[in-house]
């Protein structure tokens, strides 16, 4: 499995199918690509921030790709004339090989459009299992107790977590949720794109080795295999 930071919290995971999540590139000065460059079957979205449902809609429709995402996002989704599968906590979307669970986050889920937030149900993160190996997509998301159970049930190899602060948790937070979840490794993410999120990753390092866990520090574009 191949997986690419695009900056933010967007990741190309790659394997049987190529799964887009939380396509922010538009406004993103950190992204690597251009909305118009990316190809993927299936894009996933966190929760309706403007820095996660992103170009998703403009990506859906370009590639004719489904977007994942909870029910009432789906809603807007499709109201604007992309398709989307809702779905919810626990629930599974098998997508010929891709299989994509949606976990709960800590964090909250606006939609922001013409100056005024909307329901866009409740946020979530993503365990993207393919080729026999499993990624967990945290999304945006405050420390919580049950990502002990993620780590649990679905044994993620590779935790993708946000380390910014401010939205989500900081260095400090990330290393106790990855000593909770248990994968093999950490890519960190939401940091550093805008000065009020700005994180040194390394601060990690340290907490993470003595758990046998291994930090991976991509630059934008950079890829991680496994
Ligand atoms: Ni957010
Ligand atoms: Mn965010």
């Amino acid at each position: 499995m191949k997986i690419t930071w695009l900056g933010h919290s967007a990741f190309m995971i790659e394997g049987t199918k190529k799964v887009l999540v939380d396509p922010f590139i538009t406004g993103n000065d950190k992204a690597p690509v251009k909305p118009d460059d990316l190809d993927c079957d299936i894009i996933a979205v966190t929760h309706g921030h403007g820095d996660h449902l992103g170009d998703a809609i403009f990506i859906s429709k370009r590639k004719d790709v489904p977007i994942l995402a909870i029910y009432e996002i789906a809603e807007y989704i499709n109201s604007k004339g992309a398709k989307a599968v809702g779905m919810n906590f626990s629930g599974t979307y098998d997508y010929e090989g891709a299989k994509i669970t949606m976990v709960p986050a800590l964090h909250s889920s606006g939609i922001t459009e013409a100056g005024f937030s909307h329901s866009g149900g409740l946020p979530a993160g993503f365990i993207i299992e393919m080729d026999g190996k499993v990624v967990y997509h945290a999304g945006d998301t405050g420390l919580f107790g049950d990502m002990k159970i993620i780590g649990e049930i679905y044994k993620p190899d590779v935790a993708l977590l946000p380390i910014g602060g401010l939205f989500t948790m900081d260095t400090r937070l990330a290393a106790i949720a990855a000593k909770w979840i248990k994968p093999k490794a950490v890519i960190p993410m939401h940091y550093n794109t805008w000065p009020p999120i700005t994180a040194n990753p390394e601060l990690m390092r340290g907490e993470l080795e003595k758990e046998n866990i291994k930090l991976v520090v991509l630059d934008p574009g950079e890829s991680y295999e496994f």
